[in-house]
């Protein structure tokens, strides 16, 4: 049985280990929050945003949930991105998926999980809009991986979409949305596009004028 003793022993061992290489590392971190990056994945534990990225605490604003969504009504999500683009003045928010995720996984069946059915339904409303993407002779694997990048270039529109990210490009703010993609089985993050760094990355509709 894990015992939470065990954490905060871990805990105290990182802490020395790092006052030990840098003594003023967490010197530095209580005088200012200077990131130039927010990430937004899913909380999968096996896709956490600093080790993946090698980058050290105080580095990268963080959202997670279960699909990296970005809903327009999640006031969670939409305060996060919010701040880190109004507040931390961030350059690049990375909206990253996973293959093998549990969530996209889910979407695809009939059967209920309870109240993540609601919260997932967003995913299976996206499989059902691009199912022409999807012909019959696919494997599952290949369906759930498809269906996974589709998503994250999805969700990726939602955050361009956002009226703090439109202000800002319309302010000419240096901000780029990236959409990438992990691969669990071996470690490697991949860019799925380039194409969201200013207004014109999305429809006029969603121009701020
Ligand atoms: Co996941």
């Amino acid at each position: 049985m894990i015992l939470i003793d065990d954490l905060l022993e871990n805990n105290k061992r990182w802490a020395e280990e790092m006052h030990e290489k840098d003594p003023s590392f967490f010197l530095r971190l209580t005088n200012q929050e200077a990131v130039k990056y927010l990430w937004i994945g899913c909380s999968d534990s096996r896709v956490p945003a600093n080790e993946l990225l090698g980058l050290l605490p105080g580095s990268v604003f963080v959202h997670r949930n279960i699909a990296n969504l970005v809903i327009h009504t999640d006031l969670n999500c939409m305060s996060v991105i919010e701040y880190a683009v109004k507040i931390l003045k961030v350059e690049h928010i990375i909206l990253t998926g996973h293959y093998d995720c549990g969530g996209i996984k889910a979407a695809i069946e009939t059967q209920s999980f309870g109240l993540i059915d609601g919260w997932l339904r967003t995913i299976k409303d996206l499989y059902i809009q691009h199912i022409d993407k999807f012909p019959c002779g696919m494997t599952k694997k290949q369906r759930l991986d498809k269906l996974t990048e589709l998503n994250v270039i999805e969700q990726t529109k939602n955050i361009c979409h956002a009226t703090c990210v439109q202000e800002a490009w319309k302010n000419g703010q240096a901000l780029t949305v990236n959409s990438l993609i992990y691969s669990v089985e071996n470690g490697q993050l991949k860019q799925l596009t380039t194409d969201f760094n200013n207004s014109d990355s999305v429809n006029d509709l969603y121009h701020i004028t």
